[in-house]
């Protein structure tokens, strides 16, 4: 698959625009044509949903990265575990790895789960792929096993620890039969592998 360049990503991104606004444009037609002609009756789908589908049908390497409770305190947490990376540390590394392998990569942290599984609802809109690193979520909430069903993008798990080598109640995951692949305990780099495996999945 084309390895598309920083330039053509540029590109990719005014050809959307573009895109969107003769999407716009063609929509406000279609309604003119329907309010005249079917008053009362049901309207073609149109506006923003319409958009957003011609959009998204251009481009196939957003990927999400999506970091949950307590992960925004890297830096604080047991170096036996994480290392000494901050979390900035860390989402600087992650965009770095996705600028190389050609994707666009977009952040998202909270502590607060209702916030991240609204995020989820809403990810259908704006990305192809998400990574995964809910922290301790990922060992017992099934609500956020839902929404990462609900989202239904392709979606890889990540743990910067061995958690298969600490306790064992962090051996369980409730999100991994909803994701592709999970990597734990490699570090930042476990990133680069989940990027690499979605990229794969999106036809790279
Ligand atoms: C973690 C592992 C989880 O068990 C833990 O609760 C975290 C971080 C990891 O990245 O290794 O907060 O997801």
């Amino acid at each position: 698959m084309h390895l598309a360049t920083h330039a053509d990503r540029q590109q990719h991104v005014r050809g959307s625009h573009t895109t969107a606004s003769t999407v716009r444009k063609h929509c406000r037609r279609v309604s003119a044509r329907v309010a005249l002609s079917d008053r009362g009756g049901e309207r073609a789908p149109c506006g923003r949903d319409r958009v957003h589908a011609a959009v998204n049908a251009l481009s196939h390497n957003r990927i999400q990265i999506m970091h949950g409770v307590n992960l925004d305190q890297l830096g604080r947490r047991n170096p036996a575990h994480y290392g000494g990376i901050t979390f900035r540390q860390l989402e600087q590394a992650i965009d770095g790895f996705a600028r190389e392998l050609g994707l666009d990569a977009r952040f998202f942290q909270s502590n607060s789960e209702a916030e991240f599984i609204e995020h989820l609802h809403r990810l259908g809109e704006v990305a192809d792929g998400v990574i995964v690193n809910a922290g301790a979520w990922s060992h017992y909430s099934h609500a956020l096993g839902d929404a990462l069903e609900i989202a239904g993008l392709p979606a890889v798990e990540v743990h910067l620890s061995d958690v298969m080598a600490r306790e064992p109640w962090r051996h369980v995951s409730v999100l991994a039969e909803h994701c592709i692949a999970t990597v734990s305990g490699k570090g930042a780099d476990g990133y680069r592998e989940a990027l690499e495996a979605l990229k794969a999945q999106l036809g790279g």
